[in-house]
């Protein structure tokens, strides 16, 4: 499979990425060279997952302030300022995106030129495949042989710059030789789960079985499920986790039920200007997509739909926090910022 997204060339290059909505039957490689581009594909899912919409969101930056083309020092910041809040505004629940946008802010300001910035989007990017290696690291020994593991979404390479979040941990333990079988939630309305999770996994030789979303109570509930494995969008001071819609229900299954569940998200998905899950923002999205399944209308026409694409799972129904700097377990506001400094 070609790179989630790439940086081609010098500062006059461009952002290739993989275009997510169209897999896994096809693979096409988007080239984007201006900004209304790369935003048109972080709004559409083309790339998507908090860490790669972070990847991207350092890229983006790049790509804005060289097409508006400052003339002095004074407009460069002038456009840097303009273009870091359009980027940061593409996608409101995963912090990463301003996070990333926020880092161009302040390189840029140092050092205002354009191999400066394209300079520090090459950072974000390798800084995510040393995270994604080493929350696998930490996570690695949560796998028992034998385990059946449910994630929910996708939470891998697709995901990330590197190997993913809750996936990175799957393809250490599978590298370590553990066995053990995954279920993927299909993740409705886009399928995440699906069309990439189950992908990723296939491809990497570790056993797979998509369910429907609501299979996955009651699988919990009769024992079949052993560990619960997620990534996420943001994680509030408190440790209150905001992923893909439906890791809620999830949780209170996992808890009703005494199956350890832990969120496996890098330093860059912390927020820790949020004291809990209530402040972080859930993007809603266009009601088609719950209406219609991969485009086709399934709904009858003048249906409405509600379409979250995030909710919030308190830390309380957690058994831990998967981080590149450690295992979190239990979680407390005091533990989260010892470990993340
Ligand atoms: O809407 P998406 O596909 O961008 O949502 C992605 C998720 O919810 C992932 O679980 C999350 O970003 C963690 S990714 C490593």
């Amino acid at each position: 499979m070609e790179p989630t997204l790439r940086w081609v060339g010098d500062a006059q290059g461009h952002l290739a990425l993989v275009d997510q909505t169209l897999l896994p039957s096809r693979q096409l490689v988007l080239e984007h060279r201006d900004l209304a581009g790369v935003i048109d594909s972080i709004k559409r899912l083309a790339v998507r997952g908090a860490p790669a919409i972070g990847v991207a969101a350092g890229f983006a930056v790049v790509i804005g302030v060289r097409e508006r083309a400052p003339a002095d020092a004074a407009a460069f910041q002038r456009v840097l300022d303009e273009v870091v809040d359009i980027v940061s505004a593409a996608r409101p629940t995963a912090v990463n995106l301003a996070w990333a946008a926020e880092r161009l802010r302040e390189r840029g300001r140092r050092e205002p030129t354009l191999d400066a910035l394209l300079d520090e989007a090459r950072a974000i990017h390798d800084e995510d495949v040393e995270l994604c290696r080493a929350m696998g690291e930490v996570g690695a020994d949560l796998i028992k042989p034998g385990f059946r593991v449910l994630t929910h979404c996708n939470a891998g390479r697709l995901a990330t710059g590197g190997d993913g979040t809750a996936l990175a941990v799957m393809f250490a333990a599978h590298a370590r030789g553990t066995p053990f079988k995954v279920f993927a939630d299909e993740t409705r309305p886009l399928l995440q789960g699906s069309r990439l999770t189950a992908l990723e996994l296939s491809e990497a030789g570790i056993e797979v079985d998509v369910i429907v979303d609501s299979a996955a109570a009651g699988l919990i509930a009769r024992g079949e499920v052993d560990l619960i494995l997620t990534g996420a969008d943001r994680v509030a001071a408190n440790g209150d986790a905001a992923n893909k819609v439906g890791t809620y229900g999830l949780s209170l299954a996992a808890k009703e039920h005494g199956v350890p569940m832990y969120i496996v998200a890098p330093a860059s998905t912390f927020d820790l200007s949020v004291a809990s899950g209530a402040e972080i923002p859930i993007e809603d999205r266009d009601p088609e997509e719950v209406l219609s399944i991969l485009g086709h209308r399934i709904a009858a026409p003048g249906v409405g739909a509600r379409n979250p694409a995030f909710d919030v799972t308190p830390a309380g129904h957690l058994a831990g926090l998967v981080t590149d700097r450690g295992l979190i377990h239990p979680i407390t506001t005091e533990r989260i910022k010892a470990t993340l400094g």
